[in-house]
């Protein structure tokens, strides 16, 4: 087996996704839906010294998934990290009582079903890596803890965005309790100013990017079945 560690993130051609391409120190594949925006995305990585490479990858689709995993099939026989950034923030704001089956089954089926999708097409592959790690990018938003106590202060009630990041959040538990071999966390990067947020958000992807890469790169006794950001845990 090779030294090199092999990464897939998804949604990488920007934000978040891009930094946390930019800053896990591996061998990445940039997950793309757009494929010339991940060629764009590799190639600057790759002219800041990131050994980067594009993979056409919408989350939605099925054939485009099981392509990038007969991309690493091919090219290492295998995947070390999967960080399944790639989320969608639907309408905003989007109270429950607004919410549409539409606009629901939209929003799930990027930031939910898409993690399956990528995740378990990717599975056979994790399973021939020496240090298997996933990460699924959620949000202090998807806290039911945090969003029950009435100090803390998030804004507009949402039903859509929210609630799939909650359902991301379950999703995580289970897959980590299912796959003991692999380390399996979900990460919150702040309020990051992106285009998911109208660049909104008061920090930086770069420092949205920590926690994600802190959980991609646990070592062999770090935890799984976890909720962090880059201060530490995050309360369910
Ligand atoms: N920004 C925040 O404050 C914040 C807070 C908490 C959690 N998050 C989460 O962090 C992750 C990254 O968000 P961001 O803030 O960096 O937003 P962003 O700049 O809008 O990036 C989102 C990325 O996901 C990609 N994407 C969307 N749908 C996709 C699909 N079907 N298949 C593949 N890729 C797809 C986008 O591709 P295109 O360029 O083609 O649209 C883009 O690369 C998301 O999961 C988001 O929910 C963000």
């Amino acid at each position: 087996m090779s030294e090199q560690t092999i990464a897939l993130v998804t949604g990488a051609n920007k934000g978040i996704g891009y930094e946390i391409a930019a800053g896990l120190g591996m061998t990445v594949g940039v997950g793309a839906r757009d494929a010339r925006r991940g060629e764009e995305a590799a190639a600057k990585l790759r002219a800041n010294g990131v050994d980067a490479f594009a993979v056409p990858l919408d989350v939605t689709d099925g054939e485009s998934v099981q392509a990038a995993v007969a991309l690493f099939e091919e090219r290492f026989g295998r995947l070390d990290v999967l960080v399944n950034n790639a989320g969608i923030a639907g309408a905003w704001p989007a109270a429950p009582s607004a919410a549409t089956p539409e606009s629901l089954r939209e929003v799930l089926e990027t930031n939910v079903i898409g993690v399956v999708r990528v995740t378990n097409a990717m599975l056979p592959l994790l399973a021939r890596s020496a240090r298997p790690r996933i990460v699924n990018q959620s949000s202090h938003l998807a806290s039911l803890t945090l969003q029950t106590t009435p100090e803390v202060e998030f804004g507009e009630v949402n039903g859509t965005y929210t609630p799939s990041k909650t359902f991301l959040n379950a999703l995580t538990v289970q897959y980590a309790k299912e796959l003991t071999n692999i380390k399996v966390n979900a990460a919150c990067p702040g309020y990051v100013a992106t285009d998911l947020n109208g660049f909104q958000g008061t920090s930086t992807p770069a420092d949205g990017a920590k926690a994600a890469i802190r959980l991609a790169t646990l070592p062999d006794d770090g935890p799984t079945g976890g909720l962090f950001d880059d201060a530490g845990t995050v309360p369910w």
